[in-house]
């Protein structure tokens, strides 16, 4: 586990803005009729334009700077011709290095008009993620964390997903510790402050078991229920911990 200095969570936090900007950004032009083809080529762009570089293009051969997974899609979906279309809701993640130090972040839109279910599930998701890190703070453990999510998901009755987790980030997107979105309170390597995680619920409106397409990329729920994403890059700290993609 890195442990960052103050300077090295200030670029973090530069990073991070890129990546929230850009979710600004597509927010406007996310409605049906648009491919995600055209989404991937508004957000490289965007990130470009702003000096940054995509922090997924060319991931162990990813082919596209964002993520785009519809409804029953759960994370990775690659960006291509799909037109989205009115009731769809779309996770989009989106990674930027910017000075040599990555952000990481995900949200989940509604496309047009979304039913009462999937507009519920977009906004445990979330509130999912600032249950989980009350708990981020110096002296608590990585799966206190966990527990917070899952307990929330659990008890509004949807599914954590077990296979994909968050993870440490800093110069490299993937860094020590994992953070699962299930766990036990008091268990896991112990928070340290300077340490900077994503954290990222992903939650299935049914079963929490899931599996990968043929592509090798977009995974998606076992049952085709429908999944939500929301994530940031945090930094740990002795208080409240600093969220460092959002503007
Ligand atoms: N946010 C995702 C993650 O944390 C991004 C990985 S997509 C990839 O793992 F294409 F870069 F692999
Ligand atoms: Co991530």
């Amino acid at each position: 586990m890195y442990i960052k200095s103050a300077r090295e969570i200030e670029i973090m936090k530069a990073a991070g803005e890129i990546v929230a900007l850009t979710f600004e950004k597509l927010k406007e032009v996310i409605k049906p009729g648009i491919t995600t083809k055209e989404l991937d080529q508004i957000a490289e762009k965007f990130i470009r334009d702003n000096k940054g570089t995509p922090a997924f293009l060319g991931y162990n051969g990813y082919p596209a700077s964002i993520c785009t997974s519809i409804n029953e899609e759960v994370v990775h979906g690659i960006p291509g011709g799909r037109v989205l279309k009115d009731g769809d809701i779309v996770g989009i993640d989106i990674g930027v290095v910017y000075n040599g130090y990555c952000g990481d972040a995900a949200r989940t839109f509604e496309v047009g008009i979304v039913t009462e279910n999937a507009k519920r599930l977009i906004e445990i998701t979330k509130e999912s993620f600032f249950k989980g890190i009350i708990m981020a703070v110096e002296g608590k453990r990585v799966q206190d964390i966990s527990n917070a999510i899952q307990t929330f998901v659990e008890s509004n009755g949807y599914s954590v997903v077990r296979d994909l987790v968050g993870h440490g980030i800093g110069k490299n997107m993937h860094e020590a510790p994992q953070v699962p979105n299930y766990g036990r309170a008091g268990k896991g390597p112990r928070l340290k402050a300077g340490l900077t995680i994503a954290v990222e619920p992903m939650v299935n409106e049914s079963g929490f078991h899931v599996k990968t397409l043929s592509d090798g990329w977009t995974v998606v729920t076992l049952d085709g229920s429908l999944s939500a994403h929301y994530e940031n890059t945090i930094a740990i700290t002795t208080g409240e911990p600093k969220i460092l993609t959002m503007v």
